[in-house]
């Protein structure tokens, strides 16, 4: 396969750029198999850390990031038997039908967003730099300044708290309220600052903007929502045999997986806890830390539900 888009006009790329570390790459290998013959998914290629390791063990890969500056780099690299599709992996079965492709022997999801993603101060990610409060990973729809200055403060204490787990939650939402009455929220120093302002007890330790920021980036993305959806999406995908491996970054995802492969009729999972990063990884990826892998293989029958004869 080769790279079929090509690559959009006017984005940004750098050779460096490829540069991101993958996550639990030997687990992942040993999970998915990557053979000659075999077609994997990468749902979230981002800087195609896990692409590259699959590719060299010499698999196909389907690479597909709803982030147009993660594609325009990944078909810049022009990686041989890489194809490049544009969207969101909710979507995957409907962009690989577009390809003519309607059953896979691997799928990988690498869910969040990618240190490259965090590093550019411009996608309003991070509340160290200061940028336009956008976190909009798909550069479409609604941005996170748009929801900061349009909700109702009850909706966005219950975001932050959802998402954020953060028990300051009405607090901060007051805060923002009473902030953006003055002047519009636009920018990710100015957030921070309202919460730091608005957080009892903040000395050192983790930032006060931390879980607000993270609850924004999960619900302007509907990461949660494109996680369901895609793991529905990867078990109709895959063939009997082949396999799912999840890495997630949050108890909140974590738990979605683990409930979706226990309800699952067709997929078994071949991790009964999550496999997390050795100490050596930790320590060399601190992205790695948090970490958490699951992987299922689909079964060429539909399982029984327990008590139910087959
Ligand atoms: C953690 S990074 C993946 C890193 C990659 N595994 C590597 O080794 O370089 C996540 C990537 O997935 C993309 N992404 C996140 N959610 C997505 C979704 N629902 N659909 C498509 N791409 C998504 C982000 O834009 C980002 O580029």
């Amino acid at each position: 396969m080769t790279n079929m888009n090509t690559a959009s006009p006017d984005l940004p790329t750098s050779p460096d750029s490829l540069s991101h570390t993958p996550v639990l790459a030997a687990e992942v290998l040993d999970a998915l198999a990557p053979a000659p013959g075999r077609v994997i998914v990468d749902g979230t290629l981002g800087g195609a850390g896990h692409t590259r390791l699959l590719l060299e063990a010499g698999a196909a890969v389907i690479g597909i990031d709803q982030d147009p500056y993660a594609l325009n780099r990944a078909r810049e690299a022009g990686l041989p038997h890489l194809t490049v599709l544009e969207g969101n992996y909710r979507d995957m079965r409907e962009l690989l039908a577009a390809s003519g492709v309607t059953q896979v022997d691997g799928v990988l999801l690498d869910i969040g967003v990618s240190s490259f993603q965090l590093d550019d101060a411009g996608r309003g990610f991070s509340y160290h730099t200061d940028a336009p409060l956008d976190m909009r990973m798909a550069q479409a729809g609604e941005s996170a300044a748009d929801v900061v200055n349009t909700y109702a403060e009850e909706d966005l204490a219950a975001i932050i708290y959802e998402y954020g787990e953060d028990r300051h939650s009405r607090r901060i939402a007051r805060a923002i309220g009473q902030a953006r009455e003055k002047a519009p929220i636009e920018s990710t120093v100015q957030l921070a600052e309202i919460i730091k302002r608005a957080y009892p007890g903040f000395s050192k330790g983790i930032h006060p903007a931390r879980r607000t920021f993270q609850a924004l980036r999960v619900h302007v993305n509907d990461e949660l929502g494109a996680l369901r959806d895609g793991l529905q999406a990867a078990e109709a995908l895959l063939a009997p045999g082949g396999r799912l491996a999840v890495i997630s970054f949050h108890s909140l995802e974590d738990r979605i997986v683990k409930r979706f492969l226990r309800g699952s009729t067709w997929l078994t999972p071949l991790t009964k806890r999550p496999v997390e990063a050795s100490e050596a990884e930790q320590v060399g990826n601190p992205r790695a830390r948090s970490a958490k892998l699951r992987v299922a293989e689909k079964t060429a029958l539909e399982k029984t539900a327990p008590g139910e004869t087959p």
